[in-house]
């Protein structure tokens, strides 16, 4: 049977994109449903994408909310729903405990770092500022820190030659719109297996 997924975003969402391209016509179809798309914000660019898919959307302002209170009306409007993974993707927010516990071992994220060496905003900026030759996009399970929840797989992104910080963007993009879903697929086949 089809697994169930809800994707969460606050903007552009060219990772949720790439996970939907994926369960129409690629590694993930036959596998997955994107039940819903749910953002913090009206304005995330990528509601606008999803809705043009004839997929759910979902917004709640978490603007001025305490994060418990807010993750609480996340989990509220999420219980009309049946939700195998939770899968971030450019969500820019940590998730409090209340959370976490709801949906225990079902939230995943991609961080575009090794979170070993780099948590939170601005890991490419960190790459580029480094001159770091190589990067790693990182996929983990999600705790209640910033980018601490035990990692399922890393992938590297060659960084040599690269001038500007655009290109280290572009090369680390193209590896976390591949990456994360065959992630996604491995995740449902080891468990269904
Ligand atoms: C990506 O680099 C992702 O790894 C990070 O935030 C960025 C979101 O980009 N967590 P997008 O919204 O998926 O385009």
């Amino acid at each position: 049977m089809k697994k169930k997924i809800a994707i969460f975003i606050s903007g552009r969402g060219s990772n949720m994109k790439a996970i939907v391209e994926q369960c129409r016509n690629g590694i993930l179809k036959n596998l997955v449903d994107v039940e819903v798309v749910f953002a913090n914000k009206e304005d995330a660019a990528g509601l606008d994408y999803a809705r043009s898919m004839g997929i759910r959307t979902k917004w709640i302002s978490s603007k001025g909310l305490k994060r418990s209170v807010f993750d609480q009306k996340v989990i509220d409007f999420l219980d009309g729903f049946t939700i195998d993974y939770i899968i971030l993707a450019g969500y820019m927010r940590v998730l409090s405990g209340i959370f976490v516990n709801a949906f225990s071992g079902k939230i995943i994220n991609i961080h575009p770092a090794d979170t070993f060496k780099h948590q939170g905003l601005h890991a490419y900026e960190w790459a580029f500022n480094n001159n770091l030759q190589e990067t790693k996009i990182t996929v983990h399970y999600v705790d209640e820190g910033m980018d601490t929840g035990a990692v399922i797989s890393q992938h590297i992104v060659d960084l040599k030659g690269v001038q500007t910080l655009k290109e280290v963007e572009e090369r680390g993009l193209k590896v976390e719109h591949k990456f994360y879903s065959e992630i996604i697929r491995m995740l449902i086949l080891n468990e269904t297996n």
